[in-house]
């Protein structure tokens, strides 16, 4: 979909139909007053006769107007002027699209940029409005033969005035930017694991070396022996599709300023290895890798961006199955680091994957490391599909993911690394066991990584409630894209 910004006034704007906002017992924005003069009268005595009320979500589609040029009105309620906020701005954007899914609409000028939300300023709005748009017509259709799109619309102009224009153009450009990367995230979550397969995801990769100042380099299983990551191949043996370290780097910044790495969970497939998981959902264990999409979504968002940073996206990419040659519980391996894993579970294997990258990171000399994988089930015991984990042993950069968080709408929530929970690690034969038993299960998950962070400041995101919505409405979901994209234009604009 294309996205583009006008300042003409509305009744010079060409389209299908005008997206307007109407407040719940409140004023006609300038917009809905412009129309209302337009339509002689037609906008409030919609409202007037109680057709719409205004409440956050309600939209009214008008298909037949009487003169003047315009083809079609869709009103949307935001809800009382004071209580318009960050999620209930997102909420009436959700609804101004689902209110045109299955119309003919193929073009439309949206006016919901001149809603005022609390904290929020004209760059903010247009990018919520492509992010938020873009992110409701996508479909995942390229693998029916028998095809029909939800949505017909095609473009969409957002109305901002003259005197915001050059903010507009800056949420413009950020909000196609995530948008995108949040549809590469989406369509290689989606993917099945019979087509995303490890090679599939570095051949992906190295489609983004197209970008301006973005290299990709692979690492095959040979060059991986060589450097010692025994964890990592331990995983990979037990399936007929060979490992890839995918390898990233954008030098956007100045060649002595160090990196940000991003590490992402590249598990094609896991079925839990001989620690078989059950038949039931098994299926969603294609989406193991939507950690790893979201670094290749991120650095294809900053490149885009051209963020002043550099940042290097790493993504160990296997898939986990049972075999012959697969790990077995009891099995100890040698890490990169040099400690000793004893594999008491074997679908514990995204940490054995991570903590070779953890290890190869180091090479980076980086600023900081943040890791995203779909890791625990347990995440979803404790948090839910609501916000991802977040853990990590840098306050500052935890609190820095938790801002970015909140202007991003894509919410983390925070739970310990306290020493206590380390010794669930034991293990009587190795320096470590792989789990930690039932207990506070994405912790000692955690608590596994960060001995592979002990020489930087490193934060992880557990992904497992929020990369996929499961049941009727199954489908990746591009989290947590926009949560690390602002966190770099964060960045960006302290360096
Ligand atoms: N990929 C899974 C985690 C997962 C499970 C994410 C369900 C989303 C939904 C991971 O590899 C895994 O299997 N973890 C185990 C760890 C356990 C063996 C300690 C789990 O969560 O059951
Ligand atoms: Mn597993
Ligand atoms: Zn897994």
């Amino acid at each position: 979909m294309d996205y583009f910004i006008e300042s003409a006034p509305i009744e010079k704007l060409q389209s299908d139909c005008i997206i307007v906002g109407i407040y719940q017992e409140g004023p006609l924005t300038p917009a809905a007053s412009a129309l209302d003069g337009l339509t002689r009268g037609l906008v409030k005595k919609i409202v007037e006769r109680g057709d719409l009320s205004g409440k956050n979500g309600e939209t009214v589609l008008v298909n037949a107007l009487p003169e003047g040029g315009i083809e079609r009105l869709l009103l949307v309620g935001l809800g009382k002027k004071d209580a318009l906020n960050a999620k209930t701005y997102r909420k009436a954007l959700a609804a101004a699209v689902n209110g045109l899914k299955r119309t003919i609409v193929k073009s439309a000028v949206c006016c919901l940029g001149e809603a005022e939300v609390k904290g929020a300023d004209s760059a903010w709005k247009i990018r919520q409005i492509v992010e938020v748009f873009n992110d409701a017509i996508y479909q995942f259709t390229q693998l029916k033969a028998e095809k029909e799109p939800d949505s017909k619309l095609q473009s969409v102009v957002i109305s901002a005035p003259e005197s915001e224009r050059a903010a507009a153009e800056k949420g413009l450009l950020q909000g196609k930017a995530i948008a995108a990367a949040m549809e590469l995230t989406k369509t290689l979550g989606d993917l099945p694991g019979n087509i995303c397969t490890p090679s599939y995801l570095a051949e992906q990769a190295l489609e983004l070396a197209r970008f301006d100042k973005l290299t990709v380099n692979i690492l095959e299983e040979t060059e991986m022996a060589a450097l010692g990551m025994g964890s990592l191949l331990s995983v990979s043996r037990g399936s007929r599709q060979p490992a890839k370290l995918i390898a990233l780097e954008y030098q956007g910044g100045e060649r002595n300023s160090k990196p940000i790495v991003l590490i992402g969970k590249g598990l094609t497939f896991d079925a839990g290895g001989i620690s078989l998981k059950p038949a039931q959902g098994m299926d969603e264990m294609k989406y193991d890798m939507c950690g790893g999409a979201t670094v290749l979504g991120v650095l294809q968002a900053v490149a885009e961006m051209r963020l002043p940073l550099n940042v290097v996206g790493l993504v160990p990419s296997s898939e986990n199955l049972p075999d012959g040659d697969a790990n077995k519980p009891g099995d100890i391996v040698t890490s990169m680091s040099g400690k000793t894993i004893e594999i008491l579970n074997t679908d514990a294997e995204g940490r054995l994957i991570l903590c070779d990258t953890l290890t190869y990171a180091e090479r980076y000399n980086p600023d900081v490391v943040i890791d995203m994988a779909t890791l625990t089930g347990a995440c979803l015991v404790a948090l839910g599909r609501v916000p991802s984990g977040l853990l990590g042993n840098d306050d500052a950069l935890c609190n820095d993911l938790i801002a970015a968080s909140e202007t991003a709408v894509d919410s983390v929530w925070r739970l310990p690394l306290w020493e206590e929970y380390q010794e669930l690690l034991k293990s009587p034969f190795a320096d470590m066991a792989n789990v930690g038993g039932k207990d506070a299960g994405t912790i000692t998950a955690a608590c596994f990584l960060s001995r592979f962070a002990e020489n930087f400041r490193w934060a992880h995101l557990d992904i497992a409630g929020t990369a996929w919505r499961t049941g009727s409405n199954k489908g990746a979901t591009g989290r947590p894209v926009p949560l690390l994209c602002q966190y770099l234009i964060n960045r960006s604009q302290k360096a």
